[in-house]
């Protein structure tokens, strides 16, 4: 059965497609979904702000301005911030002025970290093995030159990125790292891997930037850097802060943030028409709020972590080498045998395995989106009902699957 792509309807934990079936949804659109779709607060607050106000375009509305006050309240690195429309705007704006504030050229990113469409960092994410250690872009019509300044590492490896440092002295604008790779479904950076980058970057005069667009308020509302206690330089953020709605940011140190022309003085150009929209503002405040009132990341960390122990047991009983993965609201199972530290790793998850087995959970009306390596996400609407709906049937899918048997 191909995935249905025509939906109709999302409420709460629930997708309905166009035939009427109903789907318990962990794919959340790729990860905004925190509370739950359609959720009445933020809804409603979306409403209001539509009986007053719509787009201007010049100044700021005051929910922008309240908005950018709760993501430096909450995010240790944001001392400024900007509001932009999506992730790749996001990144592309945080390249853009560590090149513009250093004065070089080149990038580094990890193999199978996802930053993107753009040209800066479109490349190496799910690579096949036999370009593994070469240059991959995502998209024909990327520019070369572009391609050729970004440089690729292992994640969780600081000789690999030490090696790369000294090879191209003098010439690393940024790192640019998803703190978690969730790209690939969910690697767990090693202790010490992230303060290494963070002790090279700062001893190179190199802009740290952690792309939180996954991990920012789903992980924590401090995003993920407030968990692991290394700071960025810069942060973008997308996503989850806003439930579904289209807004994402760049944040950062003031001294870096001053130099975009939001700023008198400020070189380095950021403009979009539609930037910081008062819909996506208030959809944003609201969702934070929800988050700040509600225990939003207690339900979902405990859910997924009984999610995961379930999977864990599962897989137990029926003797099936595979690996259950995740953190917080975040879980997957990868067919293969672990430790997982970077993506070379993940050449060994049985793809085909993988995929079948998220078609067979959609037809007993639980949808994981069915491509290799992607992630699940449990939202504040899931209930432990669905969690154990979903182990029932994930049990019934894996007893019936005699090549993973041992
Ligand atoms: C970590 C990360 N950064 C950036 C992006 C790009 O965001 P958008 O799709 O909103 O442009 C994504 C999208 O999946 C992402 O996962």
């Amino acid at each position: 059965m191909s995935p249905p792509l025509a939906f109709i309807r999302a409420q709460g934990s629930v997708i309905t497609d166009a035939d009427g079936h109903d789907f318990l949804d962990y794919q959340a659109a790729f990860g905004p979904i925190i509370l739950g779709h359609n959720f009445p607060e933020v809804n409603q607050r979306v409403q209001e702000m539509m009986a007053r106000i719509d787009l201007v375009g010049v100044g700021q509305t005051d929910v922008e301005i309240d908005l950018a006050r709760k993501v430096c309240e909450h995010i240790p690195s944001a001392e400024k911030v900007l509001f932009c429309n999506s992730g790749s705007e996001a990144t592309y704006g945080a390249v853009r002025l560590a090149r513009a504030v250093t004065g070089r050229k080149k990038i580094i990113k990890f193999q199978g970290c996802y930053h993107g469409w753009h040209d800066y960092l479109a490349m190496n994410v799910i690579t096949p093995a036999e370009k593994l250690g070469m240059r991959d872009p995502l998209s024909a019509g990327s520019l070369e030159e572009a391609l050729r300044a970004t440089l690729i590492c292992e994640f969780n490896n600081l000789e690999d990125v030490s090696r790369t440092l000294q090879q191209n002295r003098g010439e690393i604008a940024a790192i640019i790292i998803e703190p978690i790779p969730h790209n690939i479904g969910c690697v767990l950076p090693q202790p010490g891997f992230l303060e290494g980058l963070r002790e090279m970057t700062r001893e190179n005069g190199i802009i740290l930037i952690f792309d939180e667009v996954v991990t920012g308020f789903r992980h924590s509302l401090g995003g993920y850097q407030k968990l692991c206690g290394v700071t960025p330089d810069l942060t973008t953020l997308g996503k989850a802060m806003a439930n579904g709605y289209p807004i994402a940011a760049i944040c950062g140190k003031s001294e870096l943030m001053d130099q975009f022309n939001t700023r008198q003085g400020g070189c380095v150009f950021f403009a979009g028409t539609y930037n910081g929209h008062p819909f996506a503002c208030a959809a944003a405040l609201a969702t934070i709020e929800v988050m700040e009132k509600q225990r939003v990341h207690e339900h979902v960390f405990r859910l997924g972590e009984k999610m995961r122990k379930g999977l864990q047991d599962i897989l137990q009983l029926l003797k099936i080498k595979a690996t259950v993965a995740g953190f917080g609201s975040v879980f997957l199972i990868y067919f293969l045998e672990g430790p997982v530290n970077n993506y070379a790793d993940l050449l060994q998850n049985d793809q085909e395995l993988f995929v079948s087995h998220r078609r067979k959970l959609m037809d007993r009306g639980i949808f994981q989106l069915p491509l290799n390596l992607k992630r699940n996400h449990i939202s504040f609407s899931h209930t432990d009902e669905d969690i154990e709906r979903t182990l029932r049937a994930t049990e019934e899918v894996l007893a019936t699957t005699p090549s993973v048997r041992e």
